[in-house]
């Protein structure tokens, strides 16, 4: 059981949410504007990502200064009103700290480049010559993960762009500067923290080429990360603190270490398996169907697996580095509305503290750019020249960036069917999507059938029910590949979830007896009019169906 097994977090990405003085960008003053909608939804925390002082070249996680705020944000005035603010609404607010990199702009590094070794070893600079790079590591914006300084005749590393150095963690130095940062943001009323791409802090002590992979196995959930997140948490006095790390390609074992409270390292994990399940050979850039038995097995396997040794999950469909859910899982047309609350009630009523990011709670969908211009990414930019290298067609390379592009995400959160879906009344650095008018805030609320008004009702339930809080989980096995289920136990209280992530009906082999159990939730609104059995009396969903059953408990 978690601390925060009852809590519900909500994604902001700044850049995108309310721009409050028209230039375009969306900035912190907007965000204080949204306080009472983001209470109305329910949630417990808001997590933002980060508004510091950022050349933006990867859209504010290339940080040049950590205790001040971009001027596009706003200012330090503004962040101290937002969290005195948000708290007076019951919300407390957690910032993104990145700390396995540093911009190239930040002064750590700027000195390193004057030839001040101090500095040189904040980060991983190595001896050499242009022609021999030091290892065949690649980035994970694409290209290679070294960049070399022929004035210091040394290279360094950066595993995402080259304005993005990575820090050195072995570095005492490093370590307690990064724990005055902390201590800084706790003092200002911070209450808790999202550390990015915090499980590749630990680099190898040698650099060796990789001669299977992309490098990423010398310093995935590195030697000492461990060491080093107890460090932290521990001298920073995080401990009671919500605190989630963005663990890439990661594994259970290692986040049960992570999350586990008697670690004390971290409250909760991010990892992203379940959203690699239409990688074409676990390669983003090649697209598939979603596999959704694989879906079925890495759930299963993540949350059985962390409920057996206490370890907490994050549990999630959409950030700002993902395109939207229903777009991918559910169904953008047809059964946008059904889809959208299928996919919703399968994060939500599963084991773990649920995040929603800005729009899904209005089935925001992709982009929808017919244009490779309008995407600003530079993970989209630089893959789309790298799949016209390796021959694709210049629409064959879009399609895909339309798919994959980490701004389907980042489109302006489609407030009103007004102009710029009344995200700003300038012009938006990032084109709105073409369906503001019909997907917006102002039309979900308070309509009982929205997706919007879904998602308050699941957020409530959570704090309701104990057993969706801190029952336990086991997915059950169905006959059809399509469907996800589960069972939620607490003492005499239990929940059976099923889903269907299908545009097809699908009939389900668990039997649910009508006399005990009632129906809870339906992804359909005709819920309690229309229950679905065949001839043996077996229970069939409709396309993009789910239901939640909760057993009737007789005294
Ligand atoms: C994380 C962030 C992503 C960023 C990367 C490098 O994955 O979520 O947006 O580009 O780290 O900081």
């Amino acid at each position: 059981m978690s601390g925060f097994s009852n809590k519900v977090i909500y994604q902001i990405y700044p850049k995108s949410f309310m721009d409050s003085d028209g230039d375009g960008f969306g900035d912190l003053k907007g965000v204080t504007k949204k306080l009472d909608y983001l209470a109305y939804l329910g949630v417990d925390y808001l997590w933002l990502t980060p508004f510091f002082v950022s050349p933006q070249r990867d859209n504010g996680y290339d940080v040049e200064d950590y205790y001040n705020i971009d001027p596009r944000f706003g200012t330090m005035e503004d962040v101290e009103n937002l969290i005195a603010e948000a708290k007076k609404h019951g919300m407390g607010v957690m910032f993104d700290m990145v700390f396995n990199h540093t911009s190239t702009a930040h002064e750590w590094f700027q000195k390193a480049l004057q030839g001040d070794k101090e500095y040189q070893d904040f980060y991983y600079f190595v001896d050499g010559t242009e022609d021999k790079i030091p290892t065949n590591w690649i980035s994970k914006f694409g290209g290679p993960a070294w960049k070399y300084v022929p004035d210091l005749k040394k290279w360094y590393l950066h595993l995402f762009d080259e304005t993005q150095a990575d820090l050195n963690w072995e570095n005492e130095k490093v370590r307690e500067e990064l724990k005055k940062v902390i201590h800084f943001w706790k003092d200002k009323g911070v209450e808790g923290f999202r550390f990015d791409v915090v499980n590749l802090i630990s680099k190898p002590e040698v650099f060796e080429d990789d001669m299977i992979g992309d490098g990423r196995r010398f310093y995935t959930d590195g030697r000492h990360v461990h060491e080093f997140l107890k460090e932290l948490v521990a001298d920073t006095q995080m401990e009671s603190m919500v605190t989630v790390g963005e663990m890439s390609s990661t594994t259970l074992e290692n986040c049960i270490r992570y999350s586990n409270p008697e670690e004390k390292e971290l409250s909760m994990c991010f990892n992203f398996h379940h959203l690699k399940i239409d990688y074409k050979g676990g390669d983003k850039w090649e697209v598939m169907d979603p596999d959704i038995r694989q879906l079925n097995d890495l759930m299963k396997h993540w949350q059985e697996g962390m409920q057996k040794a206490n370890g907490w999950n994050a549990v999630f469909w959409c950030n700002h580095d993902q395109p939207r859910i229903v777009s991918r899982l559910g169904d953008e047309h047809k059964y946008w509305k059904e889809s959208a609350k299928m996919l919703a009630t399968s994060i939500h009523m599963m084991r773990g503290t649920p995040y929603v990011y800005q729009g899904e709670e209005i089935g925001m969908t992709n982009a929808g750019y017919s244009n490779i211009e309008e995407y600003k990414d530079v993970e989209s930019l630089n893959y789309y020249e790298i799949m016209l290298d390796q021959g694709k067609t210049k629409e064959e390379a879009l399609k895909i960036v339309g798919l994959r592009s980490r701004d389907n995400g980042r489109t302006p959160m489609q407030w009103t069917d007004g102009e710029n879906a009344g995200f700003s009344q300038g012009t938006p650095w990032i084109g709105v999507n073409h369906n503001s008018q019909c997907i917006n805030v102002e039309s979900q609320l308070g309509d009982k059938d929205s997706i919007l008004e879904y998602y308050r009702r699941l957020i409530a339930l959570r704090k309701e029910k104990a057993v969706i809080a801190d029952g336990s989980i086991s997915f059950l096995e169905e006959s059809a590949a399509e469907v996800m289920a589960y069972t939620r136990t607490l003492g005499d209280e239990e929940l059976v979830v099923f889903a269907n992530y299908s545009d097809r009906e699908v009939v389900l082999n668990t039997n649910i007896p009508e006399n005990s159990y009632l129906l809870l939730l339906d992804s359909y609104t005709d819920e309690t009019s229309i229950i679905n059995r065949n001839q043996e009396g077996c229970l069939v969903l409709r396309p993009y169906e789910s239901q939640v059953w909760e057993k009737v408990v007789r005294n």
